[in-house]
């Protein structure tokens, strides 16, 4: 298994990988997003990309599940795909496996054609800087969209998350 690596010398100890959506791991969906409702009804029909630690290898061979990636189509030609959920187990944060994950997922959407990225996130926070930093902008608003879709409420450092941002990454 090939080693990603970080400045082009030093090999990173994780690496990206597809994987089955059965396999996406609940604690690190819930940290995107804490809806279970929700997640259920994507996930099965998503695409998957898993980032592994890769030091210390599971029974399985494949190393620790340290990150999670799920795109869905939006259309039937699958020329618009939604980023639904991206999380790094919180240890593993601001190391660049979340971009890593991320323009891998990219890669592939360009590979398969498409022409269109798309995620919802919060109108402020990290979250945001994160996507735009990878090039995505902002094509839209949803005005209370965390209230109507959300039972817990939403807050980061003190601010409650309502309207929620589409952002929209030309492939
Ligand atoms: C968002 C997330 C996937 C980014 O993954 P990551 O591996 O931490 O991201 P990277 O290391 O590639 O990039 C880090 C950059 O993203 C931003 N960022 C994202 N999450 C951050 C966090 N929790 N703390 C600080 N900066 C964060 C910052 O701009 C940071 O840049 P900096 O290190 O120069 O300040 C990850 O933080 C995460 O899992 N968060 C919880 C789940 C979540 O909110 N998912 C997105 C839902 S819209």
């Amino acid at each position: 298994m090939k080693s990603t690596s970080i400045g082009g010398s030093t090999p990173a100890p994780w690496n990206i990988t597809t994987m089955n959506p059965a396999e996406a791991p609940w604690h690190l969906l819930l940290l995107a997003d804490p809806s279970r409702a929700r997640i259920k009804r994507y996930l099965p029909h998503s695409t998957c990309f898993a980032a592994r630690h890769t030091t210390q290898f599971t029974p399985s061979g494949l190393g620790t599940l340290i990150g999670v990636c799920v795109l869905r189509p939006k259309d039937t030609e699958q020329k618009q795909w939604e980023l639904m959920n991206i999380a790094v187990a919180t240890a593993w944060q601001c190391n660049g496996i979340g971009s890593a994950l991320l323009n891998r997922a990219i890669r592939e959407m360009r590979e398969r054609g498409a022409q269109q990225l798309e995620v919802g996130t919060g109108s402020f926070g990290d979250q945001l800087l994160f996507y735009q930093r990878l090039g995505f902008r902002v094509t839209d608003i949803e005005p209370d969209f965390f209230l109507h879709n959300y039972t817990t409420p939403l807050w980061e450092r003190g601010v409650q998350h309502k309207d929620m941002l589409r952002l929209t990454l030309e492939l």
